[in-house]
C-alpha cells in the first residue's frame, strides 16, 4: 500500500528519489518523505508535489531513501510520514507493510528509555534496528527482523555509511534496479524504467546489501544467494500519460491494444481454440476438475464472476468465485480435484496471496492470471497466464479488468474445446475475439454521447446499476468504478433482485443504469427498466446497436456494438468505465488518485 524507493550511485540523489516517488505515487499518497545522509528527513503531507516544494535546493548526497505513504497505523500527518529515524538520528528506514507485533516491541524499547515521535509501527522497527546497530547495518537489520512478525518491504541507510543501503522483503514487494550510474531499490519496476531494465526481484525472506557498483542478495539468516538479473518487458513510455489528461483516460483508450496484446499468439480461430503456454501442462487436470475456485478482490473478483459464467456456460466446468479476504480462512478443502485460480492485476494483493498460500498448504493446484510480471502471486502459483496489459497506473482498474475478461475467454476456449465445445462455436468465439480490438477501436473514436450523459448524471448522490447473467458482475464493476472515482453512492444488483427490496430506495433522485443487451433476458431487463421508471427513477440504459426500440423506453441510451454473447460483457464494460471517468472529471476530482485508496492493497 506504500511506495518505497532507494538509490546509491554517482548522481545527486534527491531529484532521483523524487522522480522515483512520483512513479510510485499510485501506491499511496497520504504523505511522502526522503532522507539523504547528512541531512534531516524532509517530509510532507499529501502528494509528492508538496514534498518537492520543501526541497528548495538539491541535497548534495548521492544516496538516499524515499517513501510515499498509504496510512495504516497513525493518521496521515508529517510526524507519521516516513522515513523514520533511530534514536541516534543517524539511521533511517522506509517501510511498506504492517509490523503486527509492533506494540510489544515498542513496550520493550520504551522500557529501555527510547522515545517515539510517531504512532507508526515503522518507527518501532527503525528504533529497534538502531538498538542493534554496531556498525554493520545488514547484521543489525536482520537481527531486528528476526524479532518481527508481520509484513515488510524495507530500505535502511546509515549516515556514517552512505554508500550502502540494506533492503529486506517479507510480504511486500521489493525489486532491485542495476544501472551504470548506481543501483536502485523500489516497490515495483515501474519506478526503475527511467534508469534501467535490469532488475532482481527479491522473494520473501530475502535481503540485499546494495552499493553504487555492487549488490549482494542474502537470506535473512545471512546465507549468500545467487540471483540472476532479469529484463523488464515494459518501457518508460508505457508509464507516462502520452498526451492524455489522466492515466485512467489513457488506460481506457488503450483497451483495443490491450486486447491485442492479451490474445497475441494465443488464438487459433481456424480451429476455434486457444493456446496458453503457462497452463498447457495442466490442461488435462483442468478439464478433469470437479471445481475451479477463482479468488480475487475488488474488480478482479468481479472479473472472476464473469469468468465463472463463461467457463460454466461454454466449457461446462463447475466454478466457484471467492473473495480473497474470505477464502483465505477456508480449511478442509479436501477435494484434490479442485484448483484455485488467483485473478490479480498487481500480483501483490495480500488477501489473494494469502488464499493461494492456504490452497497450496492444502495441496491444491494453484493458477494465477496476473498482469505484473515477476510479482509475488505470479511466482507463487504453480501455473498461470500473464495479461500483458502493460502497467496500469490509475488506481481504478480499467484496461486490466478488460484483459482479465479476455483471458477468461481464452481459458474457456482452451478448456471448453476439451469438454465438448464444438469447433464451430469455438471458431465463432475466436473470430469475434480476434475482431474485438478493431470493433472497440472504432467504438472509441467518438465518446461524446457518454460525456454528455456524464454531465447529466454527475450531480446525483445515489446511483444503481443492474444487469442479469454475465452482465450482473458488470453492473457490480460499473458500480465500483462510480464509487471509487466519483464518490457517488452506487449500488448494484442482479435485475431480478430489485423486487426483493432494493427498489424501495428508488425515486426521482436515484437514477438506474441498466445493462440491456439484446440477449435471452432482454425482455426481463426491459421489465426492470419499466419498473424503475414507474418509481420516477431516471434511467440510463447500455444497449446494443441493433436495438431499435430502447430509445422509447429509457431516458438516456448508450449504444455499444453487438458481439458474440460471451464477449458482450467486455464491450458493455467500456462505457461504464468512461461514464465514471467523465463524471469524476465533471466533478473536478483526481480520477487517477481517488481519496482513501491505493493501487495495490498489500496490507490485510
Ligand atoms: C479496482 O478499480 C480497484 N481499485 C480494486 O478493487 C482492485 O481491483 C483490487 O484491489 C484488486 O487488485 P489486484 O487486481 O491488483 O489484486
Amino acid at each position: 500500500m506504500c511506495g518505497i524507493f532507494g538509490y546509491v550511485g554517482s548522481r545527486t540523489a534527491s531529484p532521483v528519489l523524487l522522480d522515483g516517488l512520483r512513479t510510485l505515487e499510485y501506491r499511496g499518497y497520504d504523505s511522502a518523505g526522503i532522507y539523504v545522509p547528512g541531512y534531516s528527513p524532509i517530509k510532507a503531507v499529501g502528494p509528492i508535489d508538496n514534498l518537492a516544494k520543501k526541497i528548495i535546493s538539491p541535497l548534495s548526497g548521492t544516496s538516499g531513501i524515499a517513501h510515499t505513504r498509504w496510512a495504516t497505523h497513525g493518521a496521515p500527518t508529517e510526524v507519521n510520514a516516513h522515513p523514520h529515524l533511530d534514536m541516534s538520528g543517524t539511521l533511517a528506514l522506509v517501510h511498506n507493510g504492517i509490523i503486527e507485533n509492533y506494540r510489544e516491541l515498542k513496550e520493550g524499547l520504551v522500557m529501555r528509555g527510547i522515545e517515539f515521535e510517531s504512532e507508526t509501527d515503522s518507527e518501532v522497527l527503525a528504533k529497534l534496528i538502531g538498538t542493534l546497530y554496531k556498525g554493520d547495518l545488514f547484521t543489525a537489520t536482520r537481527n531486528a527482523l528476526s524479532l518481527v512478525r508481520g509484513t515488510y518491504g524495507i530500505i535502511v541507510i546509515a549516515e556514517n555509511d552512505p554508500n550502502t543501503i540494506v533492503t529486506a522483503r517479507m510480504g511486500s514487494p521489493i525489486v532491485l534496479g542495476l544501472a551504470v550510474d548506481g543501483n536502485f531499490v523500489s516497490s515495483d519496476p515501474s519506478a526503475l524504467l527511467a534508469h534501467t531494465k535490469d532488475v532482481i526481484y527479491l522473494a520473501d525472506g530475502e535481503c540485499a546489501i546494495v552499493s553504487k557498483d555492487s549488490y549482494e542478495v542474502l537470506s535473512t539468516k545471512g546465507k549468500r544467494l545467487s540471483k540472476k538479473p532479469e529484463t523488464v518487458e515494459w518501457d518508460i513510455e508505457s508509464v507516462q500519460k502520452q498526451g492524455y489528461e489522466h492515466f485512467m483516460q489513457k488506460e481506457i483508450f488503450e483497451v483495443p491494444e490491450v486486447i491485442e496484446n492479451t490474445i497475441r499468439g494465443r488464438l487459433m480461430p481456424g480451429k476455434g481454440r486457444a493456446k496458453l503456454g503457462g497452463v498447457e501442462m495442466v490442461v488435462d487436470k483442468l478439464t478433469a476438475l470437479n471445481r475451479l475456485v477463482i479468488v480475487g478482490c475488488g474488480s478482479a473478483y468481479y472479473a472472476g464472476l464473469v469468468g465463472r459464467f463463461m467457463l460454466e456456460e461454454y466449457a461446462g466446468l463447475p466454478v466457484e468465485v471467492e473473495l480473497g479476504s474470505e477464502y483465505r480462512y477456508k480449511r478442509n478443502l479436501t477435494d484434490k480435484k479442485t484448483a484455485v485460480l488467483a485473478i490479480t492485476q498487481s500480483g501483490e494483493t495480500a488477501d489473494t496471496l494469502a488464499s493461494i498460500r492456504s490452497a497450496k498448504e492444502q495441496s491444491l493446484l494453484t493458477l494465477g492470471v496476473v498482469n505484473v510480471v515477476g510479482s509475488t502471486i505470479a511466482r507463487e502459483t504453480d501455473f498461470g497466464v500473464y495479461n500483458h496489459a502493460g502497467p496500469e497506473v490509475a488506481v481504478a482498474s480499467t484496461k486490466a479488468f478488460i484483459s482479465q475478461l479476455t483471458v477468461f475467454v481464452l481459458l474457456t476456449l482452451l478448456i471448453g474445446r476439451e469438454k465438448g465445445l464444438s469447433q464451430e462455436e469455438g471458431t465463432r468465439i475466436a473470430e469475434d475475439l480476434a475482431n474485438l480490438p478493431k470493433t472497440l477501436r472504432s467504438y472509441l473514436k467518438n465518446t461524446d454521447d457518454i460525456k454528455r450523459v456524464a454531465k447529466k448524471y454527475a450531480n446525483y448522490r445515489d446511483m444503481m446499476f443492474i444487469g442479469r447473467k454475465s452482465h450482473t458482475p458488470i453492473a457490480y464493476e460499473g458500480s465500483l468504478k462510480m464509487k471509487e472515482v466519483t464518490y457517488i453512492h452506487a449500488e448494484a444488483y442482479a435485475g431480478g433482485e430489485l423486487k426483493h427490496g432494493s427498489i424501495a430506495m428508488l425515486d426521482e433522485n436515484f437514477p438506474v443504469v441498466a445493462l440491456v443487451p439484446k440477449d435471452d433476458v432482454y425482455e426481463k431487463m426491459i421489465s426492470n427498466v419499466e419498473e424503475v421508471k414507474a418509481r420516477k427513477a431516471p434511467t440510463l440504459v447500455v444497449a446494443t446497436e441493433d436495438d431499435k426500440s430502447i430509445s422509447g423506453v429509457a431516458d438516456d441510451v448508450i449504444f455499444v456494438p453487438k458481439v458474440h454473447p460471451i464477449l458482450q460483457p467486455i464491450v458493455s464494460t467500456v462505457p461504464l468505465q468512461l461514464l465514471s471517468y467523465y463524471v469524476g472529471v465533471e466533478k473536478g476530482l483526481n480520477v487517477d488518485r481517488p481519496r482513501n485508496l491505493a493501487k495495490s492493497v498489500t496490507v490485510e
